[in-house]
Parts: C-alpha cells; sequence; structure tokens
C-alpha cells in the first residue's frame, strides 16, 4: 500500500514535534508548516534527524502561515495529505490579552482557511482539530464532551470558533473533521512560558546557583496536567476511526499550581519556601480556576488512556531540565 501523507501545522511546536516522530515511525510521509524566522525555529525537529530509528528522509517542511489562504491552498494541492492536524496556533492564554486579534487570526480563523482550503482542493483527507479544555473556562469541574463552553481569554474565544468550524465543515460538507479537545499536557518540550516548564526551568537553574528567586501568578488554579507524547497518539487514534467524533483527553487527575511547584522543588533537594515569590504581573484579566476531565469516551472508543498523572511528570521535567542545564554548563549545548 501506498506510504500515507499527514499534513502538520505547528509542526515545529511542543505536540508537532513529538506527532511528527510518532507519524515517521509508523510509516507515514509527514510534511509540516514552518514559520519563517530570524533564526532558526525547528529545534524541536532536531532529534529526528538524530534518532537512527526515525526515517527522517520522509520528513518535509514547507515555509508557510495560517494567515496566508493562497499558500494553504497550494500546499494542500502539492501535499494531497490523507491527515491533516491543525495544531498551528497563537496557543498562549496570557499573551492572548495582549494580542486579541492576531491570536483571532491564526487559532480562530486559521481553521476556517485550512478546511476551506481542503473543500476547494475535493479532498477527502482527514482533519483533527487541536481544540482545548480551555472552552470550558469557568464551568465547572469535571468536564467532559457535552459539558457546557465558557471560554475566559481571547485564546479561548478564538478556539472556540475553530471547534464550531470544525462542527459546521463536518455536518454540512461530510468531512471527516474532529475536535480533540486536550487538557494541558507539558513535557522537556513544553514551551518555557507555560507554567510547568517555567517552574522546572527555574528549580534546574536555582539548584545550580544561577538564580534565586521564582516569581509566579496565581498558584491556586488547579490543571489537568498529562504528559505530551501520550497526547499525540490518542490525536492519532481519533484519526483512525470509522466515524468522524469529538473527543477529550485528559488524565482525570488534577492538581493545583502549588501542588506542581512544591513537587519539582523536593526532586531537586529544595525548599520553595526559600525561592518562590507572588508577582501580580502574572495575574490574568480572568481566570480558569478548575480545569478536570473525564476521559470516559476517548477510553471507551479509542482505547486511550493516560499513563502518567502530574506528579511524574513533574520529576520527568526537572530531570530533564537539570541534565540540559548540565549539558549546557559543560558546553555540550550553547546556554539560552
Ligand atoms: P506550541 O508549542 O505553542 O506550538 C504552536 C505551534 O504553532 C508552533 O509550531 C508555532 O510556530 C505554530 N504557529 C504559531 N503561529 C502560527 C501561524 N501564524 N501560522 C502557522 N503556525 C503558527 O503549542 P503546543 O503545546 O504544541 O499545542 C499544539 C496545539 O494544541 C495548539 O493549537 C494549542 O493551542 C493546542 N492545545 C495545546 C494544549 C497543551 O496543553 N499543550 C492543550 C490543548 C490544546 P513557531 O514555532 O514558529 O512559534
Ligand atoms: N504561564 C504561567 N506563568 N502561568 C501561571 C503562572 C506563571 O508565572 N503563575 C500561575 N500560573 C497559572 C495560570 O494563571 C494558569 O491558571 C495555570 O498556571 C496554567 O497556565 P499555563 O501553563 O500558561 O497554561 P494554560 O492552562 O493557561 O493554557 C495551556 O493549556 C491549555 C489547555 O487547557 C496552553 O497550552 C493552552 O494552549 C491550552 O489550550
Amino acid at each position: 500500500m501506498a506510504r500515507k501523507r499527514a499534513l502538520i501545522t505547528g509542526i515545529t511546536g511542543q505536540d508537532g514535534s513529538y506527532l511528527a516522530e510518532l507519524l515517521l515511525g509508523k510509516g507515514y510521509e509527514v510534511h509540516g508548516v514552518v514559520r519563517r524566522a530570524s533564526s532558526f525555529n525547528t529545534e524541536r525537529l532536531d532529534g529526528i534527524y538524530q534518532d537512527p530509528h526515525v526515517p527522517d528522509r520522509n520528513l518535509f517542511l514547507h515555509y508557510g502561515d495560517l494567515s496566508d489562504s493562497s499558500m494553504l491552498v497550494n500546499l494542500i494541492h502539492e501535499v494531497t495529505p490523507h491527515e491533516v492536524y491543525n495544531l498551528g496556533a497563537q496557543s498562549h492564554v496570557k499573551v492572548s490579552f495582549e494580542t486579541p486579534e492576531y491570536t483571532a487570526d491564526v487559532s480562530g480563523l486559521g481553521s476556517i482557511r485550512m478546511l476551506e482550503a481542503l473543500r476547494a482542493a475535493r479532498s477527502d483527507a482527514r482533519f483533527y482539530q487541536a481544540s482545548t479544555s480551555e472552552l470550558f473556562g469557568s464551568t465547572p469541574p469535571p468536564q467532559c464532551e457535552t459539558t457546557p463552553f465558557h471560554p475566559r481569554s481571547p485564546y479561548g474565544v478564538a478556539k472556540i470558533y475553530s471547534y464550531w468550524a470544525t462542527v459546521n465543515y463536518r455536518e454540512s460538507y461530510d468531512m471527516f473533521a474532529v475536535n480533540g479537545i486536550l487538557f494541558n499536557h507539558e513535557s522537556p518540550r513544553r514551551g518555557e512560558t507555560f507554567v510547568t516548564r517555567k517552574i522546572t526551568r527555574a528549580v534546574a537553574r536555582i539548584q545550580a546557583g544561577l538564580e534565586d528567586k521564582l516569581y509566579m501568578g496565581n498558584t491556586a488554579a488547579i490543571r489537568d496536567w498529562g504528559y505530551a507524547p501520550e497526547y499525540v497518539e490518542g490525536m492519532w487514534r481519533m484519526l483512525q476511526v470509522d466515524e468522524p467524533d469529538d473527543y477529550l483527553l485528559a488524565t482525570g487527575v488534577g492538581a493545583t499550581v502549588q501542588q506542581f511547584i512544591d513537587r519539582a522543588f523536593a526532586r531537586a533537594g529544595l525548599d520553595p519556601a526559600d525561592h518562590v515569590e507572588i508577582d501580580p504581573r502574572y495575574f490574568r484579566p480572568a481566570e480558569v480556576d478548575y480545569l478536570l476531565g473525564d476521559p470516559t469516551k476517548a477510553s471507551r472508543q479509542l482505547g486511550w488512556t493516560a499513563q502518567t498523572h502530574w506528579d511524574r511528570l513533574a520529576d520527568i521535567m526537572v530531570d530533564a531540565d537539570v541534565q540540559l542545564l548540565q549539558d549546557q554548563l559543560n558546553g555540550r549545548l550553547a546556554i539560552r
């Protein structure tokens, strides 16, 4: 059988890089959209080229942007993908308050541009939309696929547009278009300004004596944190079922930001009371207080279950950041 082709927007991000590895390992030809930047932004893909078990010759990168519809139209014609994973987004909730229009353009309209490109090409590609637990916002937990949405940020509002666009194209044009409503998922590749990575990176630097203080926002917020490599497997499974549907991925276990801090500092033999301070600069105009997912549907219908909960995740991330810093200090990698 001919090799399957997948197109990933957001391939340079945390999830895109793990998904590319997963699909290459499954024998796919993988195409990714990369934004032009003034310096290298494909660092998370470096492992693919260094791992002899991952067939990097099947990876193709294309310059592009979710704000550029003609580029997306041309790309769909060129690649003729079997599966499209729309992971590209301005994905930072706090930043979305400062860039609401840009966030709406990329994280909201970007999905319509891709869906229209598929429709115009009469493509029968299966489409995955990266939806989010931020859609639930202030609706109390536990949240499942039928829980009402009440987003609390420009990011959440943009993503709700993409959620309904995906449902609408499925219903209107009989497209195989699905939403993965994913709760927070993290890894050593997590962007440095998301809370878990901010904490584990600071722990490594404090332990090494490079820093002394960690300034935090609302540490009472509760999140359902899982491990990103497990979540990209769930994305893939959503596109392998017979009928398109929307699924939620979560661990079903929650913790406060403070609990994550305590665990991460303890892993490095540090006391957070000596180092953590609250800085109102990191508060948000509106907060999402409590996210806790019920992943029963994904478990029953996709056979997907999260294996790694927040406490083990904190250990994995601290260990990785300590090792990364050691490599940097030993001159094997540049310090950033
Ligand atoms: P991420 O690390 O922030 O990656 C976002 C990706 O989108 C990057 O590759 C980024 O490119 C790209 N991008 C940004 N603006 C773009 C534009 N204008 N055109 C094309 N690409 C653009 O995010 P992630 O954690 O991997 O998340 C992947 C997706 O899942 C996102 O849509 C996010 O909103 C959603 N999601 C994430 C979580 C989570 O907990 N991680 C949970 C639910 C949903 P650069 O590398 O050039 O910046
Ligand atoms: N980033 C950050 N920095 N968050 C902080 C800080 C801080 O210094 N201090 C406290 N927090 C709190 C935030 O207020 C929020 O309640 C929680 O930590 C998690 O923040 P983030 O890690 O930035 O993630 P998020 O939950 O807002 O959004 C992430 O998860 C969503 C899924 O629920 C992002 O990955 C989104 O793209 C994703 O959709």
